[in-house]
């Protein structure tokens, strides 16, 4: 598989993408000196902002944390010689997150990936031990319910019809019936809940309408775990090609220039 193959890169460098992060970054309000972890850090994108809110002063730190090996080699790749904060890259997940943890931290950013995770209950708990008394949690995600917007609906349809028919007259393949944990939505109401039932209290909360391009759409087609989540079972370079073709095709069905996804950010301090 070459380098960065159906990594979360290309598609993190659309500009909607980066107003999001840098939205919560910006909510998390970080001070230089501070040290602060980026849990679920993929390919780095989220951990540069976070060098460049807290380097400057003695004791800033930042540790990346994520499970995929290869995303990880990207993230250290992309922030060589970035800021002059100690950035440590470790390769675990939040499930485990307390056993990585030394000092309690300033603030915890889970970012894109709360909704990858099966125990999200234990998770909080693990982030809270994590952090320090006042210490903050944020993360967004664009997997809740009401995440696309009734105006969008029928683009989605069209995209899945034409990907499975593609599938199917191509390689003669369908999906398996596997349902990721991504597809178990949680209502905002349900993530509040989450916060008050593990030790936490809400700070601010925002939801951003964005206009998503068909590059972008192109773009997340050829990342694993959005394959893995809409195509279970095919394999990864059948499913990038036939999802990228089939978003081409939904968007010239339906006479589109984009289509519209929210996203949910989220900051909470610990009690
Ligand atoms: C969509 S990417 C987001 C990457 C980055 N945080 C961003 O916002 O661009 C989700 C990341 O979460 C990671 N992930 C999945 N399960 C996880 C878990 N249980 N603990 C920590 N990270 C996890 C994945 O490997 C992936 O790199």
């Amino acid at each position: 598989m070459p380098d960065g193959a159906f990594s979360i890169e290309a598609f993190s460098q659309h500009s909607f993408y980066k107003d999001v992060i840098n939205r919560l970054v910006i909510l998390t309000d970080l001070k230089p000196g501070q040290r602060v972890m980026d849990l679920g850090a993929g390919t780095g994108a989220v951990t540069r902002l976070l060098v460049e809110k807290v380097a400057g002063q003695a004791g800033s730190e930042v540790i990346a944390v994520e499970p995929s090996a290869s995303a990880l080699d990207i993230a250290r790749r992309n922030l060589e010689g970035v800021g002059d904060a100690v950035v440590r890259f470790v390769q675990s997940k939040a499930e485990q997150l307390s056993d990585i943890v030394r000092k309690p931290l300033d603030a915890v950013l889970f970012c894109n990936a709360i909704h990858l995770v099966k125990e999200k209950a234990r998770v909080v708990e693990e982030v809270c031990r994590s952090l320090r008394q006042g210490g903050v949690f944020s993360f967004n995600t664009t997997f809740f319910e009401g995440a696309e917007p009734p105006e969008s609906q029928q683009f989605y349809k069209r995209w899945m019809l034409r990907a499975l028919r593609l599938l199917k007259s191509r390689y003669d393949l369908s999906p398996t019936r596997e349902k990721v944990e991504a597809r178990h939505r949680l209502s905002e109401a349900q993530y509040d809940q989450l916060m008050l039932e593990h030790g936490f209290v809400v700070k601010s909360k925002e939801m951003l309408k964005v206009e998503m391009s068909l590059q972008s759409f192109e773009d997340i087609s050829g990342y694993e775990l959005w394959i893995r989540g809409v195509l279970p079972g095919i394999p990864l370079d059948v499913g990038a090609e036939v999802l990228k073709d089939a978003v081409d095709d939904a968007f010239e069905d339906l006479q589109l220039s984009s289509s519209p996804r929210n996203w949910l950010l989220m900051v909470a301090s610990k009690v």
